[in-house]
């Protein structure tokens, strides 16, 4: 953290997201605050948190028109401000085209390989340009000097780096990309495949989560733009711009203080149990998502019902957890998917359940971070089975929670996270047979193999926490601004 503030000491720092980190909701009893179930959120708070600044974001709040209005610029977090939050509010058309139509319909399924077919609609390409420039020209608003760094947070503002750069051509722009990025092939069926990459060409810095993803990413500028590229430097030099493209994996904040029950481990280990109505030595099972047909939800509910049909003694005696907060639910994909998790979930628990016994309890509502780490601490293993997934921070926040050393990590193949917890029982999906056999290893497993397991996991994500994330980000763009000075000059 204070790494942080140092490497931005007399910078201004501005981030630009869709999603807000404090949602002013008005209620029966006033306004009351609410944070958002997102990962990236997360991340970026923890870092806005230690550097101040601005933060620009889609006002998404239900609050009526006077309320908003006194909310178009706050100080958050509400107990004790360390930042700005600068709303802007869009039209109903506008939030259907830019966010639920391109963004979630056309560039969530092109971006994440989990074989639902991205929809392109001209109409909200258009929003999603309209949207791009509204932002684009908040961050030119907001900007008080003509070198801010700005730090673009997503798939939701592609073009909105080369918007900002025209206007502020000294400015430092970091782009993160917080998902995959897919092969080429995959990649050229957006009908705006070259405005996109032209787009974030505008930035300094673009990052991705892994070395795979940015390899990706240079293959597809490669094969559709006219570009000079170094690999070996890593650099896109394009229009007379040099961006330079890295991996910097994602973290969460460690410690996690502020969040973290007073309860000890066996108190959290006890109390869940009592709450659930289950024995005091039942195995527990979590999983952490939004409902997101990218998480591998059925896959999960799957594996848990081959295991208990592999291992007659386990019915009865563990149960599956899953927690999955509401998301996108406008969108008819994920209408469909909810119907087909709660299907299952009943499916299963038809099959099994036995008095009061039911292996599956499914949990369709925001939890806060508080009551994940509840959970997180209760648990016997925690299941990550995405089919396609940027980082994960389920992973990390799980490991976080365990500072008595205990319990497994499952982990999909296909997250970001495997490629840096190798320690966590690694799986495909895809495979359930492997993944219930891994479940039941997990379950299973001698308590010194999880300690050992669990050690290294730790160490690893308490070094490589999220202000690593951003002062290896910063760090980078520190010394490419040093050296557009220095060239300045020359
Ligand atoms: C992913 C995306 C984020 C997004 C989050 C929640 O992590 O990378 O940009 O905020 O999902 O999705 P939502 O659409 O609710 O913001």
């Amino acid at each position: 953290r204070e790494l942080l503030r140092g490497e931005l000491a007399g910078d201004e720092v501005l981030v630009v997201s869709n999603r807000e980190p404090y949602i002013h909701q008005q209620t029966a009893n006033g306004i009351e605050v609410a944070r958002p179930a997102s990962g990236l959120v997360t991340a970026v708070e923890a870092v806005m948190r230690a550097c101040s600044g601005t933060w620009i974001a889609h006002g998404s709040g239900n609050a009526d028109r006077e309320v908003v209005d006194k909310h178009d610029r706050v100080p958050v977090p509400p107990e004790c401000p360390e930042y700005t939050l600068r709303r802007v509010w869009l039209s109903k058309e506008e939030e259907q085209g830019y966010y639920y139509g391109f963004a979630n319909e056309g560039l969530w399924p092109l971006c994440h390989i989990a074989h639902v077919r991205p929809v392109f609609r001209s109409s909200d390409w258009e929003q999603y340009v309209k949207v791009n420039r509204r932002f684009a020209d908040a961050v030119i608003a907001e900007a008080r000097t003509d070198d801010p760094v700005i730090l673009v947070q997503d798939y939701h503002f592609a073009l909105l780096p080369r918007m900002v750069r025209e206007a502020l051509p000294r400015a430092t722009v970091i782009t993160f990309w917080h998902i995959p990025w897919p092969n080429p092939e995959s990649f050229g069926i957006c009908p705006w495949r070259e405005e996109i990459l032209a787009g974030m060409l505008g930035s300094t810095i673009i990052g991705f989560h892994t070395p795979f993803h940015r390899k990706n990413f240079l293959e597809t500028v490669d094969r559709y733009l006219e570009t000079r590229i170094e690999s070996e430097a890593s650099t896109i030099s394009y229009g007379g711009k040099l961006t330079q493209v890295e991996p910097y994996p994602i973290s969460i904040a460690w410690p996690g203080t502020t969040e973290v029950s007073s309860e000890s481990q066996s108190e959290c280990r006890a109390n869940i149990r009592k709450a659930l109505a289950l024995p005091a030595d039942h195995l527990l099972g979590i999983g952490v998502d939004r409902l997101d047909y990218t998480k591998g939800i059925i896959e999960r509910f799957q594996a848990v019902e081959r295991m208990l049909e592999l291992n007659p003694s386990m019915v009865g005696r563990f149960t599956f957890v899953q927690i999955a907060a509401p998301t996108r639910s406008s969108l008819d994909e994920y209408q469909s998917f909810e119907a087909r998790v709660r299907a299952l979930a009943l499916r299963i628990n038809q099959r099994f359940s036995n008095g009061n016994y039911m292996p599956i309890l499914l949990k369709a509502e925001h939890h806060d971070q508080y009551q994940l780490n509840r959970y997180y601490r209760a648990a016997d293993v925690c299941m990550v089975t995405s089919l396609h997934d940027g980082m994960n921070l389920v992973a990390k926040e799980f490991i976080a929670a365990r500072s008595d050393e205990k319990g497994v990590l499952l982990l999909s193949q296909f997250t970001g996270a495997a490629r840096e917890l190798h320690e966590a029982l690694i799986v495909n999906p895809y495979h359930i047979e492997q993944s219930a056999d891994a479940l039941y290893r997990a379950i299973t497993m001698p308590e010194a193999e999880q300690r050992e397991r669990m050690r290294s996991m730790r160490t690893l994500v308490k070094d490589f926490n999220v202000y690593r994330w951003a002062g290896h980000m910063l760090l980078d763009a520190a010394r490419l601004r040093k050296r557009e000075r220095v060239m300045q000059r020359i």
